[in-house]
């Protein structure tokens, strides 16, 4: 679609879902992919890690053989690009930093971040909601996006070019019932997006948002099925998004030809605020 040839790209959360998608897309462009994910397929404790991060579907996908970010990794290598998976918390700065650091000593270049790496397993309307996993969606969805932000950002700002791509949901513009924590992890995202946009103008970096509606994949799956019937309904195209269809706006704006583009907060959605009556 777009030639990203000679490009590095760092995709965070890229296991599975909108993240492998992206990787996947990427590489097809012609980009050189690092795969960042908590959890790879060799690590040996891989349930422990996923135990640790309090997330019930990052526990379900390390038993039951749903992690794939290796895997893709050579995919995206037989295509004949350069690749390779990180296993990478994006909570951990310390860690995030010298991931960022290594990556552009291996591959000259850090220029297009895409901020995959999400939970969106705490769902419930207020009362239901739990401090200890809004405090940890706030950790993931949205300090680890500023995490990895600052870790790219010199190198970006030392070659004068880069592209921010973070990912954000339609709650976060319309509010979402049961969806409190989502929504505002989301919401947040979109305004550490539009910061990045004013303040990398003068480098040439762009910072954009792919706004998602919903799109199958794993993390969605968990969603009661009336609740998935309930967003179909609302959607003028009345079916599902999927993960291609937010890779394929990822790499837009990835692309050179997105150059003009920033500050976007891009829905990809299927149209669920076209109604009026
Ligand atoms: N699928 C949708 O319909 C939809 C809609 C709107 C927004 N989003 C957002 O897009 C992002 C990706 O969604 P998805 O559907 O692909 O989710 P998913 O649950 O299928 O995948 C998320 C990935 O992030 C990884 N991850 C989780 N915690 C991490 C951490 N601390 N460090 C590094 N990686 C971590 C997981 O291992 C997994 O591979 C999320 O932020 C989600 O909220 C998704």
């Amino acid at each position: 679609m777009f030639d990203l040839s000679g490009r590095v790209a760092m995709v965070t959360g890229a296991s599975r879902g909108l993240g492998r998608a992206d990787a996947l897309a990427l590489a097809a462009a012609g980009a050189d992919v690092i795969l960042t994910d908590l959890l790879v397929e060799s690590d040996p404790a891989i349930e422990e890690t996923a135990a640790r991060s309090d997330s019930v579907m990052a526990q379900v996908m390390a038993s039951q053989g749903g992690v794939h970010t290796e895997a893709t990794a050579a995919e995206i290598r037989e295509l004949g690009r350069r690749s390779v998976a990180i296993q990478l918390d994006v909570t951990d700065r310390q860690r995030v930093r010298e991931v960022f650091d290594q990556v552009v000593e291996d591959y000259g270049s850090l220029d297009i971040l895409v901020n995959s790496a999400g939970v969106s397993d705490h769902l419930g309307q207020i009362m239901d909601l739990s401090p200890e996993l809004w405090h940890r969606d706030l950790e993931v969805n949205l300090t680890g996006a500023f995490n990895c932000t600052q870790a790219a950002w010199p190198h970006m700002r030392m070659r004068n070019y880069g592209r921010l791509i973070y990912k954000s949901t339609v709650s976060a513009l319309q509010g979402g019932f049961g969806h409190a924590s989502v929504a505002t992890t989301g919401a947040g995202v979109l305004g550490l997006m539009r910061s990045m946009a004013l303040e990398g103008a003068r480098h040439r970096i762009t910072s954009n948002a792919v706004v998602a509606g919903a799109i199958e994949t794993e993390g969605f799956r968990t969603s009661p099925p009336s609740t998935v019937d309930r967003m179909v309904l609302r959607t003028a195209t009345r079916e599902l998004g999927r993960p291609e269809d937010i890779a394929a706006a990822v790499c837009y704006l990835a692309s050179t030809e997105a150059a003009y583009v920033t500050g976007v907060a891009l829905p990809v959605a299927g149209g669920p605020d076209l109604f009026t009556f």
